[in-house]
């Protein structure tokens, strides 16, 4: 029998740069509460968010994921050609196939990287950042690049009192490659498929096509149940990602949960016990919930802002329909 050869990877990988891009038309509570019966004071008490982003039709999936990718490149000291794979996380690029991250690579200049995007809704980025740690240290990929992207206005019915005021748009971007020292822990990762009809898209293709008068396929989402489960369940996966990388929540300096409810981030931390010191990411008051792009959005705006630093330790937690969910520590670049 042939003896195969195995690829070698990098002993460690670390996260060497982060990017984003905001859409630019901002969205406050009062343009939404009209045609949802609500109001601002519900919107913010239940919610947190002020205001949200919302993509004009030039600021495409496609647009947005290379403004965010550029910066990241240009933060990691990277060129494109160095690029082995791309990652795109997203639920709403509406062509089922191909695969927008190969349309993203040609554009950015890369030298044909594997290239596919992954379904794993809010939870998206946090899944494509496991998935490139281990190619890199595997040795599948030298440097990867994982994008989360949405266009939730797309997919969102403005007249749905459970989702019109939450869903975004936005893009962000992370370059992953070799490191000298760990800068990517262990991955603490699953899904709970009994509750598979809790976010959704509520019809498929073939239910649109039938109708009379065919609209977008938009999401719904049993938000209550929803909430119960991220405020008890994703405190415990948060704290096995840090007993797996070794460390506790005194070694924290910064908490950057996937930004889907304020009243979900502050019970989280209050579970955790999190020490007042540690920077907790609360983009959602102005940004919405973007789904697989929230999580770099808002790490990428606290290093703009200089809340997060070089050489951090960050808890990264992400978690949506499916249900699914994955978490884990890095190190900030
Ligand atoms: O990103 C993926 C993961 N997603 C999440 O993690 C989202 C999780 N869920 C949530 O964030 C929250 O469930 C919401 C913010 C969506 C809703 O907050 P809630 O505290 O769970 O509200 P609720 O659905 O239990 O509704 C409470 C009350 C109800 O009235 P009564 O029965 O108490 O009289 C609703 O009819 O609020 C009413 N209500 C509204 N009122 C004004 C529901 N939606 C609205 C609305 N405006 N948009």
């Amino acid at each position: 029998m042939a003896t195969i050869t195995t690829d070698q990877g990098a002993t460690y990988a670390a996260v060497l740069g982060f990017g984003s891009y905001r859409p630019s038309r901002v969205i406050p509570n009062a343009d939404i509460v009209d045609a949802i019966d609500s109001s601002d004071e519900w919107i913010q008490q239940r919610s947190g968010i002020r205001q949200r982003r919302f993509a004009t039709a030039e600021e495409t999936v496609q647009v947005m994921s290379v403004a965010a990718a550029r910066k990241a490149i240009e933060r990691a000291g990277i060129e494109p050609q160095q690029i082995d794979c791309v990652i795109v996380a997203t639920v709403t690029h509406l062509l089922q196939t191909p695969a927008i991250a190969t349309a993203i690579a040609y554009e950015l200049g890369t030298d044909a990287p594997a290239a596919f995007d992954i379904s794993a809704a809010c939870a998206g980025f946090c899944h494509g950042l496991a998935l490139a740690d281990q190619m890199v240290r595997g040795g599948a990929a030298r440097y990867s690049l994982v994008i989360g992207v949405e266009r939730l206005s797309d997919l969102t019915d403005m007249e749905d009192r459970g989702t019109a005021f939450i869903f975004a748009d936005g893009a962000g971007a992370a370059i992953i490659g070799p490191s000298d020292t760990p800068g990517i822990g262990p991955v603490v990762w699953g899904s709970d498929g009994e509750q598979f009809d809790l976010i959704r898209q509520k019809e498929d293709w073939r239910d649109i096509v039938a109708m009379d008068r065919p609209v977008l396929p938009y999401l719904t989402m049993q938000g209550n149940p929803v909430f119960r489960w991220a405020s008890f369940t994703m405190a415990k996966v948060a704290q096995q990602a840090l007993d797996k990388a070794g460390i506790s929540a005194e070694d924290l300096d910064v908490f950057v949960p996937h930004q889907a409810n304020m009243r979900i981030i502050d019970a989280m931390a209050r579970a955790m016990k999190l020490p007042e010191r540690v920077v907790i990411a609360r983009d959602i008051a102005d940004q919405g919930n973007t789904s697989a792009a929230s999580i770099p959005l808002a790490l990428d705006r606290m290093i703009d802002e200089g809340q997060a630093k070089t050489g951090d330790t960050a808890l990264l937690i992400a978690f949506g329909a499916g249900l699914s969910y994955a978490a884990q520590v890095i190190a900030v670049p």
